[in-house]
């Protein structure tokens, strides 16, 4: 194709199946011949996986939500710099686990930070950079919780209680509902064959 790319981004609690099904969508967007790169955040660059490591080793200590919250953003930086405006520029689309609506889910609802104080980082590392797509896998704590399994494997953030989840859950749908337009909600809760039909229904209404 030429052109710009499209960005697409996916997003969910723990335990709510992305890495499931965005090879999916992935083989989704080849079969209508585009390139596509694949990636996530915190990560997709080699200072950023740094990043991504500090953010997620366990630690006694905790950490302030504001670091958490520039730790996000300093990965950002380098991964839209180096990695999402070129590939889209190049034409390919981009498929990352994982982008800003990260961020007002988990530092804004499940942390407690403004909106607007993520709003003013957006704007700064991102200027007019937005997902032209964003799917939500949507589940319960509850479900998300059994899937990733005991508490002494999970890393720093999958280690948060079940109140934390519903915050994000709740901060996403929030963010879904003020704008439609670019977001679809699918349903994660149900076997593996039924929400890959609910995807496959998803994708075949946009492209
Ligand atoms: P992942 O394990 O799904 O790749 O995500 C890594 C963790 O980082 C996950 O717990 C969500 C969290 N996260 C944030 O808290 N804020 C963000 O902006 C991003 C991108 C991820």
């Amino acid at each position: 194709m030429t052109g710009r790319g499209r960005f697409i981004t996916v997003e969910g609690i723990e335990g709510a199946g992305k890495s499931t099904h965005i090879p999916v969508i992935r083989h989704f967007i080849e079969a209508r011949g585009h390139r596509v790169v694949m990636t996530r955040e915190p990560g997709g660059t080699a200072v950023g996986e740094h990043i991504r490591e500090l953010l997620l080793e366990p630690r006694e200590e905790g950490m302030e939500a504001d670091t958490e919250l520039l730790l996000m953003f300093a990965a950002r930086a380098e991964h839209v710099g180096r990695v999402i405006r070129p590939a889209l520029a190049a034409g390919c689309w981009v498929l990352c686990d994982r982008f800003t609506d990260a961020t007002f889910a988990y530092q804004g609802g499940g942390r407690g930070i403004a909106a607007a104080r993520i709003e003013a980082l957006e704007d700064w590392v991102q200027g007019d950079l937005r997902p032209d797509l964003t799917l939500i896998f949507d589940i319960s704590p509850a479900t998300g919780m059994a899937r990733i399994g005991p508490r002494g494997s999970r890393d720093r953030i999958e280690g948060e209680k079940v109140d934390f989840f519903e915050r994000i859950r709740d901060a996403y749908l929030e963010r879904a509902a003020r704008h439609p337009e670019r977001y679809r909600i699918i349903d994660g809760e149900a076997d593996l064959a039924t929400v890959q039909a609910r995807l496959a229904g998803v994708l075949a209404g946009l492209y």
